[in-house]
């Protein structure tokens, strides 16, 4: 059964990389089942409106709740005997990860995107569709986008790289179960000299026991360099191996 998407958005064309490269391929596969809704064709008024101003004052508008709890009834319930998982994108979520990303991919086999604008959506459809269905609001890291549906694109192609039938994903797969949460080493083609950067000797060596070495210490070195977060958590992790 293909992974089915919805996305529901007020800018239904911010979607339209969906249809390119390896998200078009897994849709054209047959992994992917994508549907992309305008939240406005659940508005009743001639202008279609989707926001109001907040309770209680302060800045921005908020997303109104009848839209959403009509757009969210209707495409959740429209598939009989199916399930989906809500997922809404927010910098107040859980940090979407490679972890996360694997989960999506390898467990569930519905996703409803939620894509907020503005300063956000009124608490009570989180309230509303929590307590119908399972819900995870997921965050790209910790800094502010105008709405969700950038954020959509690329947890879509996390997930979609990562779906079992993936033509070539499968050397990649396994690839990326053994980075043991290291950062990848640099990698280099020809020409072995280039403006007069030199590939490191040891990779044309042959060598594959030394060439091995050395990119677990360029993988060490890296993410000590940029990641000290991931490096504390390696370390902690290989005390705790025997
Ligand atoms: N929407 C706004 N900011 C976001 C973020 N950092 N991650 C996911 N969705 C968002």
């Amino acid at each position: 059964m293909p992974l089915r998407l919805d996305v529901v958005t007020i800018f239904p064309e911010y979607l339209a990389p969906l249809d390119l490269s390896l998200l078009g391929r897994a849709r054209r596969e047959g992994l992917l089942d994508v549907h992309v809704h305008d939240l406005r064709d659940w508005t009743h008024d001639r202008h279609r409106t989707v926001d109001d101003s907040p309770y209680g004052g302060g800045a921005g508008m908020v997303m109104r709740p009848e839209p959403w709890g009509e757009a969210l009834d209707e495409i959740c319930s429209s598939v009989p005997g199916r399930t989906p998982r809500l997922v809404v994108p927010g910098p107040g979520g859980e940090v979407f990860s490679q972890e996360v990303a694997s989960r999506l991919a390898l467990e569930e086999d519905w996703l409803v995107f939620v894509c907020g604008r503005y300063e956000g959506i009124d608490e009570r459809v989180y309230d509303e569709f929590a307590a119908r269905y399972p819900l995870s609001v997921l965050s790209l890291g910790d800094y502010v986008l105008n709405g969700g549906e950038v954020a959509v694109l690329a947890m879509t192609e996390a997930v979609a790289r990562l779906l079992p039938g993936m033509v070539g994903n499968e050397a990649s797969l396994v690839e990326e179960s053994h980075t043991g949460g290291l950062l990848e080493y640099p990698v280099y083609t020809k020409p072995a000299s280039w403006r007069g950067h030199e590939v490191p000797e040891v990779l044309l060596s042959g060598h594959h026991g030394r060439i091995a070495a050395w990119r677990q210490e360029q993988r060490l070195a890296r993410t000590a360099q940029r990641r000290p977060d991931l490096m504390a958590r390696y370390e902690a992790g290989s005390e705790a191996r025997p």
